[in-house]
């Protein structure tokens, strides 16, 4: 399909919140005005407000918009965790209803003379990117998610602050852990994959981690603390993400979170349990929740999410639509969205840092 020539681009961030997105739309902001002369448009609250009840809501982003943005954590957007203009809650006659409403996305975007969407956002916010890419909008994307489990991208901005943040909760734990002589578990983010766990695990100097691409069995998760003890070492530190399991188990939830998807959650709390219930040590369990997706940005995250921006639109002026830009080593490439989606990035069970950290007598509880 020819290319239509750019005067105004739309930018967007859907899912969940997460360090780093502000210094993308800045950078797209600034490139967008500053290399091309492009007008742009924000959209609220991702795909809610491109479909708010009372018209789209949209504010313009100028230079002036976006000044002092860059150390800031969250959206200046606003987000909204799963929403779906495929399948949208609609409540008519007091019933909840799941309607599509996709092509009422493209008139809004269509009226609001856009000629290219930006969207920021995870695995969700790129499948529904690539079904409205099929329809017809002129879109790119820019991968963001705190997990790191995006396919296609070596890492994600969000990634670095969460684990920056879950390393220095292990580095306070310690303190306690060696005074009162307990076991501390800290439970981390990380939905389905273990990224954040392993990687806090090892720079926070933890003994056990324990993550979803490797269950744990109980015995040999409390033969490592007991091992510890005897050896002198009358404390331990367990970092569990919050989607690990037991051998021939299932992850655990802590209820149904917006959209109607599970939460995961509550793990950490089991395994403090299982190993206090073997008598062998206190034990303590410290759940680091969403502490993990705030704050200001590293500078890693300011510098990635930067250069994310940047290349966005460079992207759309070379064409590139359907396309999502991405980390390979230290470079910014762009890729299919497809890939982005195909499966989850999951930690490979023997791949080097999980023998980096055997190596170093961290137990994966197996
Ligand atoms: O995907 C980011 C993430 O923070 C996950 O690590 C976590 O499971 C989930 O979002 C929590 O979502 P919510 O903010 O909707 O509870």
């Amino acid at each position: 399909m020819m290319q239509k020539r750019v005067r105004r681009i739309a930018v967007s961030t859907g899912g969940g919140d997460c360090p780093g997105l502000n210094p993308v739309i800045r950078a797209v902001v600034k490139t967008a005005i500053l290399e091309y002369g492009w007008e742009v448009v924000g959209i609220e609250d991702g795909f809610d407000g491109l479909l708010g009840y009372e018209g789209a809501r949209v504010l313009p982003l100028t230079m002036a918009e976006v000044r002092g943005i860059l150390p800031r954590g969250g959206t200046i957007l606003g987000t909204c965790s799963r929403s779906n203009p495929f399948a949208m809650n609609v409540t008519i006659g007091g019933k909840t209803q799941v309607v599509d409403r996709s092509q009422e996305a493209l008139d809004r975007l269509a009226r609001l003379g856009v000629d290219v969407l930006v969207t920021i956002g995870g695995d969700g916010s790129m499948h529904i990117a690539k079904d409205l890419q099929a329809l017809g909008v002129q879109l790119v994307g820019v991968p963001k998610t705190i997990d790191n489990d995006l396919q296609a991208t070596d890492l994600t901005f969000g990634f670095d602050t969460a684990l920056q943040t879950a390393t220095e909760a292990i580095d306070k734990l310690h303190t306690t852990a060696e005074s009162h002589h307990r076991v501390m578990v800290v439970e981390v983010m990380g939905r389905t994959v273990g990224w954040i766990a392993l990687e806090a695990g090892i720079a926070g100097g933890s003994d056990v981690i324990l993550i979803p691409e490797i269950p744990y069995d109980v015995d040999i998760l409390c033969q490592k603390i007991a091992e510890r003890n005897r050896s002198g070492s009358r404390f331990s530190i367990v970092v569990v993400a919050e989607g690990a399991m037991e051998v021939a188990g299932q992850p655990h939830y802590v209820g149904v979170g917006s959209g109607g998807s599970l939460r995961l959650g509550g793990i950490g709390e089991q395994v403090a349990e299982q190993i206090a219930a073997t008598g062998i040590s206190a034990t303590r369990a410290t759940i680091l929740g969403h502490l993990q997706r705030g704050g200001a940005p590293t500078a890693f995250d300011r510098l990635l999410g930067t250069r994310f921006g940047t290349a966005a639109v460079h992207l759309i002026a070379r064409g590139g639509m359907g396309r999502m830009v991405a980390l390979r080593g230290n470079e910014i490439v762009d890729v299919p969205i497809e890939d982005a989606i195909a499966g989850l990035k999951s930690v490979p069970s023997d791949g080097e840092l999980v023998q980096a950290a055997r190596g170093l007598g961290i137990s994966f509880g197996n």
